[in-house]
């Protein structure tokens, strides 16, 4: 600690492992009463040849004051809203570059078109990117967005073709500029007409009259939250035999096309028999220079500006999540305006992380809630456990943990649960060492640290093998 420094929040920092060329930025709060001092860090560093190798610098320090005049920041950001208006998303919406382009691939470049399925976990970007989809297509499709969470309520195949009726007309009617006469020529059933024959009054009269209606141009379903319809089937609201009907459709209906976006892979018991017609795409986190634009861009026209630790900072608590990256930013540029500044720094993020971990309201809490599954739970949170005891995050190290609670327990269970959390992107291999996990949402870790004692995560490893 420096002359005139006081309170340097926290005094140590833990850096587990890095490899080559890695990088993590590390945060210190400090006060000081002076303007220029002079810092000294203590590294104290395990390598190859030895343990324990301590190193110092120093660093000098002049502190300025923040020069840009403050003006209240418009706040762009809006996480966890999944239909904003066109402006807004047209402003925030960033990359998936790579999933468009394999969409049109499959439809557009293909010689028969392909179903495609979207699947990822939940708040990743499965619906943005369908909503995106609808900018990109070639004049031909007339994208029909259908969100099967909207439809629970409905229950039984004539009441769902009804509401997939309404969403194509309006589809339609927002797309193609049709006059009034060809608008009239599509018969449109009632729930009747459903309920005596529905593959006869959807496909053989309704779908067949917007089809003459649209010429050479063709329906592209996006369909989303499509396990939403096996529930239905699983609920009994629906019978199994509409899932025949659909898959009817997708193989033989005329001038149409399917995308499908999801938290599951076609794979369950109903999907099956879509298997061989349809390819699976997941969306994950956003690449590395995505998550910059998102952090950076939005805020530029308002002057708002980043020192040079803030968006590595940001990156290493949202793990380039999209969804966690819009709610963190949201707080900075609240916390921006409290501060009366423009500038972000560490501080700022460090406020706005504190905002959001305190309280651990539902949006922070949502990974841990949605979905992690009790192993993953007990796993994870052994592992922020170690980390605050300062050892290492192995696997030997987290078995031995759980071992000693639930000697039921092997290390190939440990492993798989760090592997299935790592395939949700809340972990990463440490590539510096061997058998070695970090957190990559560092929103979560804090999560964790705050809300969830460690005799819960005892209980959990007791319970969950
Ligand atoms: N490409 C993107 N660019 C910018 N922000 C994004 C992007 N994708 C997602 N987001 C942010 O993440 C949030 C969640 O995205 P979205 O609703 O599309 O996820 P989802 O995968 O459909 O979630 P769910 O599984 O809950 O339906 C959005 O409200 C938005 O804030
Ligand atoms: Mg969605």
């Amino acid at each position: 600690m420096g002359k005139g420094l006081a309170n340097v929040k926290p005094e140590t920092h833990i850096v587990t492992a890095l490899a080559a060329g890695e990088s993590e930025t590390l945060l210190f709060a400090a006060r000081s009463r002076l303007s220029n001092l002079i810092v000294e860090f203590v590294v104290t560093y395990d390598d190859l040849l030895a343990k324990a190798n301590v190193s110092r610098y120093s660093a000098s320090i002049a502190i300025r004051t923040v020069e840009q005049a403050w003006k209240k920041i418009l706040n762009p950001y809006l996480p966890g809203k999944p239909d904003p208006n066109l402006e807004q998303f047209h402003q925030l919406f960033v990359g998936r570059e790579d999933v468009l382009s394999f969409i049109m691939d499959n439809l557009v470049g293909s010689a028969a078109e392909r179903i495609v399925v979207l699947y990822g976990h939940r708040r990743t970007g499965k619906t943005w990117t369908l909503l995106r989809l609808r900018d990109r297509l070639p004049d031909i499709y007339v994208p029909v967005y259908i969100d099967m969470q909207g439809t629970t309520g409905v229950s039984g195949a004539p009441a769902l073709l009804q509401n997939f009726a309404d969403r194509i007309l309006n589809g339609v009617r927002e797309r193609c500029k049709l006059n009034d006469q060809t608008l009239r020529s599509i018969r449109v059933p009632n729930l009747d007409d459903y309920e005596k024959n529905y593959p006869y009054h959807f496909e053989s009269r309704f779908l067949s009259d917007v089809q003459s209606a649209l010429g050479r141009r063709k329906l592209l379903w996006l369909i989303d939250e499509f396990q939403g319809l096996e529930d239905m089937v699983s609920r009994e609201q629906l019978e199994p035999t509409f899932m025949e009907f659909l898959r009817h459709l997708m193989q033989f209906g005329k001038n149409m096309a399917f995308v499908f976006a999801g938290t599951r892979e076609v794979t369950g018991k109903y999907w099956s028999v879509f298997f061989n017609i349809a390819v699976n795409r997941k969306i994950g986190v956003l690449s590395d220079s995505d998550a910059a634009r998102l952090i950076i861009d939005p805020v530029k026209r308002s002057g708002v500006k980043h020192d040079r630790f803030a968006v590595p900072l940001i990156k290493q608590l949202t793990g380039n999540h999209p969804y966690y990256i819009q709610l963190l930013c949201d707080k900075v540029v609240s916390q921006l305006n409290a501060h009366r500044q423009m500038l972000v720094n560490a501080q700022i993020i460090e406020d706005a992380v504190n905002e959001l971990v305190i309280p651990g309201t539902s949006n922070v809490k949502f990974y841990w809630d949605e979905v992690m599954d009790e192993r993953e739970r007990a796993v994870a949170g052994a592992m922020q456990e170690i980390l605050r005891r300062r050892q290492s995050t192995d696997v030997k190290t987290i078995w031995s943990e759980f071992n000693g609670i639930n000697p039921r327990i092997t290390a190939q269970d440990v492993t798989a649960s760090l592997k299935t959390l790592a395939d949700k992107d809340l972990l990463e291999k440490n590539r510096a060492a061997l058998d070695t996990y970090k957190f990559r949402i560092g929103l979560v870790e804090r999560y964790i640290g705050a809300h969830v004692p460690y005799a819960d995560t005892q209980e959990r490893i007791g319970k969950s093998w």
